[in-house]
């Protein structure tokens, strides 16, 4: 940490105080006033201020939220270069009766990050993004404001040996992605982001700074996979690197309907989990066609990528899953950080400094989704009958991601992330519309719900389980005010975290004991 300690000090010595004064209601000033006084190089935005709504805008990844009423926008955005701004930040928030929110990437899927129905501050840390390498032991320390696509394309820089099993959406902030959980390609070998967290800062409640030391083991251990926003504002982890081969294959199988996909579907779901670790394939189901008359109909990708070479790959799949008919000519060859840009769906000759681009365009939508986790295949009927709802919408997707491999070995219990062992795959629901009208969101929220209760005969209950990073507020929600007891908050906690919600609440009580850090789903202190 002392390479970031060290460059932000140089940074304050030449910043002078920047606050951005646009008098409001007196109450207004009073927080400028405060946060002056605690800290005077600190940059706030206020709602007059002309930077305001870019600032605003620039990190929501799902525009639907663009035209939410003022009432439920930040009164101040404070956007820190170092942890005792934020401290600043939280104890002026305090003083003057306001809420934080905390943006890393802000790809909430239901902007909790950036949204309130209370009057709030929003912390945003696209300031904070610095990444420092330590080759002796694998570590890097990675500030919270960096995104996914900004860690990869550093590790790769330095060594192609090396990767991070995270998310394949290079956009996604590892401030919100690793306290969630987070997984990808290399998930069946490695595990999730959070498993690989071995040290973080914390600034809580009181506006002090805390390492894994001082936040003790109990914090430690919920903020991997439990959600930062219930315990603090994290600041950076320290993350340990993992081996990937110099050489991985990449393969994507599109199959319709007409051609077969409903049974490879059925066959994947018997054998993705079971299948060498070093083998991820997850399979995207879409609606395709449509228009031009085309006519309407369900594609499956199977879309995979291999810690290895074409020539281990072949033997493997026809041995594995000869339905799928995977050839040589199907496959290519790349290293790992051009694998993350083919997952990202860049074309083979981008640039790797796209990876940098934090505002790309391609995975903002307008969008609803939900999760379920599935420990037992699903009959291939009901897959029939779920796409025949696919086709009535113009965008819809399930995303199938295999679990299994060290995913099963890893207690449920390690870290608050409890979705192992017992899981086959997760499917990702996702309806996308175009036009920002709340008639076409309530529209296609309502076909969300339709779905989702399709399909609870056929995925885990009691609880019905949910991923956390997968946000979504149809689960429950706490009072606006906070007032949700423990008890309450366990009808949508258990689905996130099954038995670790308890354990969640308690590391909630010993760091966060008056529940200021909180939100529509923050977990409430025990008891
Ligand atoms: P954002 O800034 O909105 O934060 C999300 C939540 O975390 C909020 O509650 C916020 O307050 C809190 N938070 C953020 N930073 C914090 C900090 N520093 N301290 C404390 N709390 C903090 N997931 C996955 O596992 N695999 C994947 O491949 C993908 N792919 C993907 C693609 C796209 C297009 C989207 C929109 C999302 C995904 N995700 C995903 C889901 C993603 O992991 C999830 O939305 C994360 O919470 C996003 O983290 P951000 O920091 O970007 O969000």
């Amino acid at each position: 940490m002392n390479n970031i300690e060290a460059s932000l000090s140089i940074k304050s010595t030449i910043f002078f105080l920047m606050i951005l004064v646009f008098t409001r209601p007196i109450i207004s000033k009073d927080f400028l006033q405060c946060m002056a006084t605690r800290y005077s190089t600190t940059i706030v935005y206020t709602r007059d201020s002309t930077l305001y709504p870019s600032v605003f805008q620039k990190s929501q990844q799902n525009p639907r939220w663009l035209n939410s009423s003022l009432a439920f926008k930040p009164l101040y955005i404070v956007t820190p270069s170092q942890e005792p701004e934020i401290g600043a930040a939280i104890l002026c928030s305090r003083e003057h009766g306001f809420q934080v929110r905390v943006r890393s990437g802000g790809h909430d899927y239901e902007g909790l990050s950036y949204l309130s129905r209370t009057p709030f501050v929003l912390i945003d840390l696209i300031h904070l993004r610095m990444i420092t390498f330590n080759t002796e032991d694998q570590t890097a320390w990675v500030q919270c404001g960096a995104t996914l696509g900004e860690l990869y394309y550093n590790i790769a820089q330095r060594n192609n040996t090396y990767g991070f099993p995270a998310g394949v959406c290079p956009t996604v902030g590892v401030g919100g992605h690793i306290s969630g959980g987070g997984f990808g390609t290399l998930t069946r070998k490695y595990g999730l982001a959070a498993d690989h967290v071995v040290d973080a800062r914390l600034v809580d409640a009181n506006g002090q700074v805390l390492d894994r030391k001082l936040m003790g083991e109990e914090v430690f251990w919920a903020i991997r996979g439990g959600g930062g926003a219930s315990f603090g504002v994290i600041t950076a982890w320290k993350i340990k690197l993992v081996l990937v081969p110099v050489t991985v294959t990449v393969f994507t199988v599109h199959k319709s309907l007409e051609q077969g996909a409903n049974k490879l579907i059925d066959k994947w779901q018997w054998i993705a989990y079971k299948l060498p670790e070093d083998l991820f394939i997850r399979v995207i189901v879409q609606n395709i066609g449509g228009n031009y008359g085309v006519k309407k109909t369900i594609q499956a990708s199977f879309n995979s990528m291999f810690l290895g070479n074409i020539q281990s790959l072949i033997p493997l799949m026809k041995h594995s899953f000869p339905e799928l008919e995977l050839e040589e000519k199907d496959c290519k060859e790349m290293s790992w950080i051009e694998a993350v840009l083919y997952f990202a769906g860049h074309p083979s000759d981008t640039p790797k400094e796209v990876l940098l681009d934090r505002d790309h365009q391609l995975y903002k939508s307008y969008f609803k989704a939900k999760s379920d986790f599935i420990n037992q295949p699903i009959p291939e009927i009901a897959f029939q009958q779920a796409w025949e709802r696919h086709l009535q919408v113009n965008e819809a997707y399930m995303v199938m991601e295999p679990l299994g491999g060290i995913m099963s070995r890893i207690p449920e219990t390690q870290i608050a992330f409890p979705h192992r062992g017992g899981n086959l795959y997760n499917i990702q629901y996702i309806v996308k519309w175009k036009v920002n009208e709340a008639e076409e969101a309530k529209r296609h929220i309502h076909w969300m719900r339709m779905l989702y209760k399709f399909m609870s005969p056929y995925v885990s209950n009691s609880p019905r389980t949910a991923y956390f990073n997968y946000r979504d507020l149809d689960l429950g929600i706490n009072g606006i005010h906070g007032t949700t007891s423990y008890v309450e908050a366990g009808d949508w906690g258990t689905k996130y975290f099954k038995n670790n919600f308890e354990r969640l609440a308690k590391a909630k009580r010993s760091i966060d004991p008056s529940n200021f850090f909180r939100d529509e789903q923050s977990i409430p202190p025990f008891g």
